[in-house]
């Protein structure tokens, strides 16, 4: 299995949308998914279930995100099977009764995550974290869980000047409990094409951050909230111009990633 973080400790970056999208990715290409909804408005859940309250709903029946953070949970506790054919672990109210605070590389917590995944490893291809808005010891545990991490960013200001917040974290936890996390790097989302100025900021980050930006990027275009809205991806139902123009770049950075992790041959 490869785990895969979305994160970026800002709200409304495009995390929730990009995960759920590598997760249709990966299911559409015969890989089986185990999505974990870290955010606690549900916002995967509810795509891929039909309720964001489906932990609490279904009386925590099966695995949630507060489970995660118990290393003695048994791996008889199973994510829920949804009707997407992706499985979740889904948001948990009382998460914060089991972890909180700021990094701290000696806590046991910081490891549960990692532990309680590895019981999943056999049963799944591909394990895509969406992760809440938010740094600290959550962020780091799932980061110290995880192989990959990638980070939504829309270009302005203060998405901007949160990124060297998330690259500390990230360092802190390759430096202090897991070195071969891959770092794909900075995917500018919701960029408008039209804009100058939105362009020429780009460009300057570009030249500033180097290869921490990635080469692709997602245009801000309004198929991608209907596709989220009608709990597809964007490349289902596809009608239009600009509709085939998210729908292919879409797909084509979603690809791009599942190759980074080594699930697709390169072609
Ligand atoms: N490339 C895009 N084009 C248009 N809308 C987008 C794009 N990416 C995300 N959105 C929309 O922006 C909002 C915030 O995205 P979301 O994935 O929920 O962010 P986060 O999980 O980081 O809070 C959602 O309404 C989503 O549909
Ligand atoms: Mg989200």
């Amino acid at each position: 299995m490869k785990t895969i973080a979305v994160a970026t400790q800002k709200g409304g970056q495009g995390k929730t949308t990009i995960a759920l999208h590598l997760a249709f990715a990966a299911e559409e290409m015969d890989l089986k998914v185990l999505y974990v909804d870290m955010d606690e408005q549900g916002n995967g859940s509810l795509v891929l279930a039909g309720d964001s309250r489906i932990a609490y709903e279904s009386g925590y029946s099966a695995l949630t995100t507060g489970a995660l953070f118990d290393s003695t949970t048994g791996g008889h506790v199973k994510p829920l099977v949804t009707e997407k054919n992706i499985d979740l672990i889904a948001p948990d109210p009382l998460l914060p009764k089991y972890i909180q605070g700021t990094f701290d590389p000696g806590s046991p917590a910081l490891a549960a995550p990692r532990t309680v995944l590895a019981q999943f490893a056999q049963e799944y291809d591909l394990c895509v974290i969406d992760a809440p808005p938010a740094q600290g010891q959550v962020l780091a545990a799932l980061l110290a869980a995880s192989d990959a991490v990638i980070s939504p960013m829309s270009i302005d200001l203060f998405s901007i000047d949160g990124v060297g917040n998330l690259l500390e974290t990230i360092t802190q936890v390759r430096d202090a409990v897991n070195p071969a996390l891959m770092q794909l790097g900075i995917v500018p989302n919701q960029v408008n094409t039209r804009s100058k100025g939105e362009m020429s900021t780009l460009k300057d980050l570009r030249s500033a951050y180097g290869a921490l930006i990635t080469p692709y990027a997602f245009n801000l275009r309004y198929a991608v909230k209907a596709a989220i809205s009608s709990r597809k991806p964007v490349w289902k139902g596809v009608s239009g111009t600009s509709h085939s123009k998210a729908a292919k770049e879409w797909k084509d950075n979603c690809r791009t990633v599942l190759e980074q992790l080594d699930l697709l041959e390169s072609n």
